[in-house]
């Protein structure tokens, strides 16, 4: 049994997410409003809700990628690969930073500061979910979709060990499959 017998049970359906997403989407739209915006997608676990995401939002915009991976292998402190979009995607741009979800808050802590320092003239912070139990650095979205209790989920482009991301609701993950894969679950890159 894979897959889909891997999930518990649903915490977002998929209706769940298309209205959720139309409202976030009109809060984005008046907020922007008459301005230049970019908005960056950290790759990989943020794609599937960027795109439904900007599909609902008619002004103009651009898009770029930022990609992070965090390990965690239980003994180090978390360590973080990233790679930038183009300096000239990001000098003197308002920036719509975007991620699938904020727990700890280090991911997007760093994105934020290192998208100042190339040169953003403001950046902002929407994310997909919120997990605000595990927050270790204090840091709020300006926008997001839905709270979510301290549970792992995946789906609708967030994984465990690189699957599940094409899941097209969001689920908790069955206990027996972090046991299965020898789990410490933060053992698998994150991204
Ligand atoms: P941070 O702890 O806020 O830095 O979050 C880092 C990354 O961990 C997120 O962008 C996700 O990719 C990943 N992550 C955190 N919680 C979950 C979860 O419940 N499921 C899947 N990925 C997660
Ligand atoms: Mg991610």
């Amino acid at each position: 049994m894979t897959f889909e017998a891997d999930i518990e049970r649903v915490l977002f359906s998929e209706n769940e997410i298309r209205a959720r997403i139309d409202q976030l989407a009109g809060e984005l739209t008046r907020a922007y409003a008459d301005r230049d915006f970019t908005v960056v997608s950290v790759l990989k676990g943020s794609c599937v809700f960027v795109a439904d995401l900007i599909r609902r939002i008619p002004i103009p915009l651009e898009l770029a990628f930022v990609a992070a991976s965090s390990y965690r292998d239980g003994t180090q402190p978390e360590a973080l690969d990233v790679i930038f979009p183009s300096g000239n995607e990001i000098q003197g741009r308002d920036v719509l930073l975007v991620d699938d979800i904020l727990d700890t808050g280090r991911t997007l802590k760093r994105l934020r500061y290192e998208i100042i320092e190339r040169g953003a003239r403001e950046v902002k912070t929407c994310v997909f979910l919120d997990k605000p139990a595990r927050r270790a650095v204090p840091l709020q979205a300006d926008f997001r979709g839905f709270d979510v209790e301290d549970l792992f989920v995946v789906g609708y482009g967030l994984d465990f060990a690189g699957r599940y991301r094409n899941l097209p609701y969001v689920g908790a993950l069955r206990e027996s499959v972090f046991q299965a894969a020898g789990d410490r679950r933060g053992a698998a890159p994150r991204a």
